[in-house]
């Protein structure tokens, strides 16, 4: 009983909270905007948009032309990589209920359409105490990816299909550090990092990547071949230009450049 009254009120704590951090109809952050938590290997957390800026793919579309945010490009990813990780909320383990691997899980519990202030996992992600997600050691959630959740959820968590940016050629060249990096840390290394390391597989580490690639399995999941867990997920592919990067990459020799 005692927990359940603890529990009210931390919540309701972290609804008045919310309402001082965040401003209803609040603009959006744009594709340029900084990220407090990018570029490092940290668990979870993931990388930040703006990382994936300079990319000849650019960064993900975020909203479409008439300002609503895109699920499939913008919202998916972040949900997938920062708690859809093993052991947290996949479909496998489902913590409390929330199972965050598509649109119709994310949207069954949890979300109140239309007031992110009223939604039990826009809470959460803006908690500064015990009940923050994704939990610590876990990096807290970059602003950006957290002020497009509350854009998504205020605009009724609505399933907004987006097309994907960019268009690569076989003679783009590519450089480990500056193309591949961004995408496995916005992506891939919520799951893949040296401590939560989903399959055994380290994506932080060069060396691990080269040996994917070498042993195919780093292309084929991307690229959802038959024969390979798709990844990130069933739900959610690359876009054609960032596995277009990673296939030029991968075709010229894997260099750690
Ligand atoms: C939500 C967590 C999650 C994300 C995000 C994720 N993975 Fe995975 N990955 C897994 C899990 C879990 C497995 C083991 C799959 C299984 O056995 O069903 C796996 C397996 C793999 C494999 C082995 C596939 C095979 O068929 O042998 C590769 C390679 C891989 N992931 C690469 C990636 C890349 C590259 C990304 C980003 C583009 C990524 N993963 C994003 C969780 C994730």
């Amino acid at each position: 009983m005692r927990a359940f009254i603890n529990t009210f009120f931390i919540v309701i704590l972290i609804g008045l909270l919310g309402g001082c951090l965040y401003e209803k109809g609040g603009p959006l952050p744009s594709n340029s905007s900084s990220s407090t938590n990018g570029g490092t290997d940290t668990n979870g957390g993931g990388g930040s948009t703006a990382a994936l800026d300079s990319l000849p793919c650019g960064a993900p579309t975020t909203t479409n032309a008439q300002n609503q945010v895109c699920f499939n490009t913008a919202i998916l990813p972040i949900f997938l990589a920062n708690c859809a990780t093993s052991g947290c909320h996949d479909s496998k383990t489902a913590e409390e209920g929330y199972d965050l691997t598509s649109y119709e899980k994310i949207v069954r519990k949890g979300i109140t359409a239309g007031n992110a202030k009223k939604s039990k996992l826009y809470q959460v992600i803006i908690d500064t105490g015990k009940e923050r997600m994704p939990p610590p050691p876990n990096a807290p959630m970059s602003s950006d990816k957290i002020q497009l959740i509350a854009s998504w959820i205020d605009q009724g968590a609505k399933n907004i299909t987006c097309e994907t940016t960019g268009s690569t050629n076989s003679a783009q060249a590519v450089s480990y550090s500056k193309h591949l990096v961004p995408i496995f840390e916005y992506y891939c290394t919520g799951c893949h990092n040296s401590t939560t390391k989903s399959a055994g597989i380290n994506l932080t580490q060069y060396s691990t990547v080269k040996a994917l690639a070498i042993e195919k399995s780093l292309y084929g999941s991307i690229s959802h071949q038959i024969g390979y867990k798709p990844m990130p997920s069933s739900s959610l592919k690359l876009s054609e230009c960032q596995i277009g990067l990673v296939k030029n990459w991968i075709d010229s020799g894997m260099l750690n450049n």
